[in-house]
């Protein structure tokens, strides 16, 4: 039986809607509380049992790399002052080997993942996006991977979303369902308003046979002048079945603004260190907001 033990994790966009402050900084690197949210993503890849990541990574990207890697002189430093719980948390992540490519033009999402290919060769990999961290039991790909053990097909991690943010996604348009697996009949990467085939939308978690690369290799440019993995992917289902799979778990938007302000705040009342106060903070906070009627 084939499984899954590579992934690749696109990280070369240039971050607008956060800007400034993404100018010198990747927005990857953009803190959830005390942790950069592409942190998250890696856990949730090596929770997944993944063993080797590759990072697509751009212009300006270099922070990401430093983050992955040892820096002996803050470990030093910290064994020094016996502050042992903080080394652990900047050590490197264990089990997994993380890998870096560049992407040399901006093209979209289909020729990042595209860029990763020869680190993937012949075997079915993942692909993870950064703008959704998942909260659940078993993590969100770990459910994708069971899914492609179970079918050896390749499966694309979708969720409910009402209908005013269809226009923002992939989405498919379902045939048949087992359980939270659907057949798919196409993939429409972000309708008009108005025109969605369901609401069912693809969530940044995939898992693919190789074969995905022969549509990659097209370069056929998509929505908005980009090359689209949906796109791909709708090629992909013409001739090998790509399921759509309704993954268990609490997703949070961290690739627009008021999503990532509203994740912060999640994650902050679920960190014991500071839940209290911030809980004494909003009630106050709460009580002086006079809302307009
Ligand atoms: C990308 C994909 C889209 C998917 C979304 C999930 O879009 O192209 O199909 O639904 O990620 O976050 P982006 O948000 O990068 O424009």
């Amino acid at each position: 039986m084939r499984t899954v033990k590579k992934a690749i994790i696109p990280a070369a966009g240039l971050g607008t809607r956060f800007l400034p402050a993404t100018k010198a900084m990747p927005k990857e690197m953009l803190p959830i509380v005390d942790k950069p949210t592409i942190q998250y993503i890696i856990e949730e890849a090596v929770e997944s049992g993944i063993e080797d990541i590759i990072i697509v990574t751009g212009k300006g990207k270099r922070a990401i790399e430093d983050h992955f890697d040892h820096n002996f002189e803050l470990e030093e430093n910290l064994i020094k002052k016996e502050k042992f719980e903080i080394l652990d948390k900047v050590k490197q992540p264990a089990n997994v080997e993380i890998h870096y490519i560049r992407q040399k033009e901006p093209k979209g999402l289909g020729h990042a993942v595209w860029c990763a290919r020869k680190f993937i060769g012949n075997e079915p990999f993942a692909v993870l996006l950064g703008d959704d961290i998942v909260q659940s039991e078993t993590p969100a790909l770990r459910q994708l991977i069971r899914q492609f053990e179970e079918t050896q097909s390749s499966v694309v991690g979708v969720q409910q979303v009402p209908d005013n943010e269809t226009h923002r996604y992939g989405i498919v348009d379902p045939s048949t369902i087992e359980g939270r697996r659907y057949q798919v009949n196409n993939f429409v990467e972000k309708p008009e308003q108005g025109t969605a085939p369901s609401n069912l939308a693809i969530m940044g978690r995939y898992v693919f046979t190789p074969e995905i690369f022969d549509f990659l290799d097209k370069q056929q440019i998509g929505a908005g002048g980009e090359i689209q993995l949906t796109d791909a992917i709708q090629m992909l289902n013409e001739i090998q079945r790509v399921y759509a799979y309704d993954f268990e778990g609490q997703r949070y938007d961290v690739g627009e603004k008021l999503g990532f302000v509203k994740t912060n705040i999640e994650f902050a009342l679920q960190n014991e260190e500071i839940r209290d106060e911030l809980v004494k903070y909003l009630v106050d906070k709460v009580g002086q907001i006079t809302v307009d009627a």
